[in-house]
């Protein structure tokens, strides 16, 4: 992968080609790669250290699109570096230093490429400060779907899966890597900045807010969110003192007021079904309905477009265990989330006075659970362990398909154990990473009299409509 890097004789290339710079000195350390290997998303991420902690200092001005940001980004070295890439989309840099000194960089494409004056020894730590301003760009994925900075009517909202959170800060963004975060969000006063975490401070001086969040727990870049605008606030607690911050957009505060008053509810049936909460708050962003294409698990507080009904409100909480306490070692492994997400909904819906679980897997199999002809058929379109391209990790297979993936699971094992997987898989993976082998080893451990080989070959991994329900 990434790191064999091509012999080039000049040193003069070495920064721009990622060569080994062992030109004018003894033998240094080699550059980190320009990606994880991530096989749908192979520049995503980068190789060689691993971050820590992401301090962001920001100020931005809705009227003119304008983000001024300092990124302070604190990590370890796991090897030898001579040079190390971030990825950073748009917005200008103006300098890097790492730790007291300025280093040389360059960019391509979304690789920002540091080298530091000196080598960075294996298992350093270090910090990395970027400057940074311009206008945020908006990213179009694989799939068409609109992520990274997305100005709205009063302000702006940043979403980052899978690649988004490149457009407003330099990182290494992929999953694999969480951190913990401080972010100060500087607007003008009127507005709000909401972000994940909790809110330490808010400070008015000469018509501009500040607002410091806090993320003592670690997060995966794509969950990161920062939320400007004009809100409506409230601050509670639900279930054990947990503190809840929600910001609502003024027009969806009345449509909002019925679902959010479910907060405490859904929460608590949460940690009953899933185990203890992973994170220090909680709560919702929500925004207009045309302000993004999509709702997304933001940690802490999801973001919403528009009022969620109680099932999506559902699904983005069951997310904070499955996919950000829990997060994907790669993005083939989404099906860990979404699968997850979606099994959620289906529970609550069993436990809610609803379609139990197996009625919904029933006519799912039988290809009557939507109305169009379709949305029954696209299903089976691809494996939920293994999507066709980047283009796909969030279609329906990975959504449902991954569903019924769980419940296959849950009827060869039965409730009890089925409840202890899943509430066990949190724990063990808590603020951590996961693939799909770590979940089929760590099923078949805990139901080790079990075959789960139907499961995984026609459920998991085949291809189309498994012959049997
Ligand atoms: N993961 C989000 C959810 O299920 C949805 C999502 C995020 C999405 N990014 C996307 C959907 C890109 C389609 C395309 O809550
Ligand atoms: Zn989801």
């Amino acid at each position: 992968m990434s790191r064999s890097a091509p012999v080039v004789p000049a040193c003069a290339l070495a920064l721009l080609t990622l060569a080994s710079t062992a030109c004018g000195g003894g033998v240094v350390g080699t550059p980190g790669g320009s990606g994880l290997g991530d096989p749908y998303f192979p520049k995503a991420g980068n190789d060689g250290y691993d971050v820590t902690h992401y301090g962001l200092t920001l100020d931005y001005v809705p009227e003119t699109e304008h983000l001024t940001g300092t990124a302070e980004i604190t990590a370890t070295a796991t090897q030898d570096l001579s040079a190390l890439n971030l990825d950073f989309e748009g917005l200008d840099v103006e300098s890097v230093t790492v730790d007291t000194e300025r280093a040389r960089w360059n960019r391509t494409g979304q690789e920002l490429t540091v080298r530091p004056p000196h080598d960075l020894d294996d298992q350093d730590t270090f910090r990395i400060t970027v400057r940074y301003s311009g206008t945020p760009e908006t990213i179009t994925d694989p799939d068409g779907s609109e992520e990274g900075w997305l100005p709205t009517e009063d302000g702006a909202l940043a979403l980052g899966e899978p690649t988004g959170s490149m457009a407003w800060f330099p990182g290494n963004h992929h999953p694999s890597d969480k951190a913990a975060y401080d972010i100060e969000v500087t607007v003008p006063k009127g507005l709000h900045a909401v972000s994940n975490g909790e809110l330490t401070n808010e400070t008015t001086r000469d018509g501009r807010t500040t607002f410091t969040w806090h993320s003592a727990e670690p997060m995966p870049s794509h969950a990161a969110t920062l939320a400007v605008g004009r809100y409506d606030i409230s601050r509670t607690t639900v279930a054990d003192d947990l503190p809840a911050y929600t910001a609502v957009d003024p027009r969806q505060t009345k449509a909002s007021r019925e679902v959010l008053g479910r907060l405490p509810e859904i929460m608590e049936w949460a940690e009953d079904n899933f185990g203890p909460y992973p994170f220090s708050s909680t709560g919702a962003i929500i925004e207009r309905e045309d302000d993004t294409d999509y709702a997304l698990e933001t940690q802490n507080r999801p973001v919403f477009p528009g009022a969620p009904d109680t099932e999506l409100l559902v699904h983005e909480l069951a997310h904070q265990w499955y996919g950000d306490s829990v997060s994907p070692k790669t993005w083939r492994d989404m099906w860990l989330n979404e699968g997850f997400a979606t099994y959620a909904e289906w529970l609550w819906q069993e436990d809610h006075d609803g379609e139990s679980a197996q009625e919904i897997f029933d006519q799912l199999y039988a290809g009557d659970y939507y109305d169009d002809p379709e949305d029954n058929e696209a299903i089976w379109a691809f494996p939920p362990g293994k999507p066709t391209d980047a283009a796909h990790i969030s279609d329906p297979p990975v959504y449902v398909r991954g569903a019924m993936v769980l419940h296959k699971i849950r009827e060869t094992v039965g409730d009890d154990t089925f409840y202890e997987i899943i509430q066990g898989w949190a724990a063990t993976h808590r603020h951590g990473n996961a693939d799909t082998d770590d979940f089929t080893a760590y099923v078949e451990r805990q139901a080790p009299d079990q075959d789960f080989t139907p499961v995984w070959e026609e459920w998991l991994y085949g291809e189309g409509r498994p012959d049997q329900p």
